[in-house]
C-alpha cells in the first residue's frame, strides 16, 4: 500500500514530480561529492598545479562525456606529472638521506678529534676493536697468550687500563733478558750509580720506571733501591699519592715509544703528573726522551712545571737526557 494514499481520497499529493525532484537532489549531491573528493586528491597529489599550470584559462574547455580522447589525454597528462612528483620525493628523499649521513660523519669526526686532545681512559679502546677481540681471547683458568706487543700497542694507544683476564701469565717474563748498561757515557747514557750520586747516600729508596720492563728495577736493587716498572697509557693519572717517590725513570726510546704515540700536551700533562708523585728533591730522569716538538719548546715546558735542571744532554734525532730536581720548597 502507498503511505500518501492513506487518508481523504479526495486529496492526491502529486506523487511523481516529488519523487523525481528527490532522484536528481541525490544525484547532484553524488556528483559534488566526487568532484570534491577528485579535487582535492589532484591538489594533495601536486598533480592540480601541474594542471592549473598546462591549461591556462584560453585553453579550457569543458568535456563532453563522448570526448573520450581528451579525457585519455588529460589522465595521461595528470599521470605524467604524478610520476614526475614522484621521482621529486625520491629525489628529496636521497638528498635528505645524504645529509643525514654527511651530520653522523661530522659528529663522528669531532667526536674523535676531541679524543685525540684530550683522550678519555678506557674510551681509546672503542677504536682498537679487533685488538681488543684478540686481546680477550685467551682460555680461562689457563696460560696466556704470549701477547706482550699486542698490549703494549693497546696502552701507549691510549686503550688504559686494560680489562683484567683470568689466566696465567708465564713464569719468567721477557723483559729480564733485557740489556743494560753499566758506565755512564758522560753524554746520553747515563749510569745508575752516576745518577744516584746527585743524592746524598741511602736518600733514594723507591722508585718508578714508567714504560720500562724489569732490567733498570733489577739493577737499581742492586744498589738497594726499589723501582716498580708501570706500564700506562698517555692520558693516565699515574696510581701514587702525592709526593711518595724518590726517582722516576722516563724512557721512551728505544723501547717505549709513548712520545712518538703522545703529543705535546700528552707529555706536559705526564710531567706535571711526575712533578707530583716526587717528594721535594726527588730526581726526573729522562732517559733517551725523544722530543716530538723539538727543545724550542721542550725546555721552557720543563720550567713551567718548575723541574731543575740537574744535568742535560742533547742528541740526534730530537732526544734529550736529562736529570730534573723538583725543588725543595
Ligand atoms: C602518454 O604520454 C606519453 C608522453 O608523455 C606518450 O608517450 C604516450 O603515448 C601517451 N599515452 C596516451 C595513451 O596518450
Ligand atoms: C682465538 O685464538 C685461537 C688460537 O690462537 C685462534 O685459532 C682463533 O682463531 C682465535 N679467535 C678469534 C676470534 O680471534
Ligand atoms: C755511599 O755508601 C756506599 C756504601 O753503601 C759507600 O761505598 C760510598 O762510599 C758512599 N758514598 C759517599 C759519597 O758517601
Amino acid at each position: 500500500m502507498d503511505l500518501y494514499s492513506d487518508g481523504s481520497k479526495s486529496k492526491k499529493p502529486p506523487l511523481p514530480a516529488i519523487r523525481r525532484r528527490f532522484c536528481s537532489t541525490t544525484m547532484v549531491t553524488m556528483l559534488l561529492f566526487v568532484l570534491t573528493n577528485t579535487t582535492s586528491i589532484l591538489l594533495s597529489s601536486g598533480a592540480g598545479a601541474f594542471l592549473l599550470r598546462r591549461y591556462k584559462p584560453a585553453t579550457v574547455r569543458l568535456w563532453a562525456w563522448d570526448d573520450s580522447a581528451a579525457l585519455l589525454d588529460d589522465l595521461n597528462a595528470t599521470q605524467s606529472s604524478l610520476a614526475v612528483t614522484r621521482s621529486q620525493l625520491a629525489d628529496l628523499h636521497s638528498r635528505l638521506a645524504v645529509a643525514n649521513s654527511l651530520l653522523h660523519t661530522l659528529l663522528a669526526t669531532m667526536s674523535r678529534r676531541r679524543h685525540d686532545v684530550f683522550p678519555e681512559v678506557e674510551h681509546a679502546c672503542v677504536r682498537f676493536r679487533e685488538e681488543m677481540v684478540a686481546y680477550m681471547n685467551y682460555t680461562a683458568g689457563g696460560e696466556c697468550p704470549s701477547d706482550e706487543a699486542l698490549v703494549h700497542r693497546l696502552v701507549v694507544n691510549g686503550c688504559d687500563p686494560l680489562p683484567r683476564r683470568r689466566c696465567r701469565t708465564r713464569s719468567t717474563p721477557t723483559t729480564t733478558t733485557e740489556k743494560w748498561r753499566r758506565d755512564d757515557d758522560g753524554a746520553m747514557s747515563y749510569s745508575v750509580d752516576g745518577v744516584l750520586a746527585a743524592r746524598p747516600n741511602g736518600t733514594v729508596r723507591v722508585g718508578l720506571d714508567i714504560g720500562g720492563g724489569g732490567a733498570f728495577a733489577a739493577r737499581m736493587r742492586d744498589r738497594g733501591v726499589t723501582v716498580v716498572p708501570v706500564h700506562v697509557g698517555p692520558a693516565r693519572r699515574l696510581p701514587f699519592f702525592d709526593g711518595t717517590l724518590d726517582v722516576v725513570r722516563w724512557a721512551t726510546a728505544p723501547e717505549t715509544p709513548i712520545a712518538g704515540v703522545a703529543g705535546e700536551m700528552e707529555i706536559e700533562l705526564t710531567l706535571f703528573d711526575v712533578y707530583r708523585v716526587l717528594r721535594p728533591g726527588g730526581l726526573l730522569w729522562l732517559d733517551h726522551f725523544i722530543v716530538v716538538s723539538g727543545e724550542r719548546t721542550f725546555v721552557p715546558m720543563i720550567d713551567r712545571v718548575g723541574f731543575k735542571r740537574v744535568r742535560w744532554n742533547s742528541g740526534k734525532k730530537k732526544m734529550v737526557s736529562a736529570l730534573l730536581e723538583k725543588p725543595m720548597a
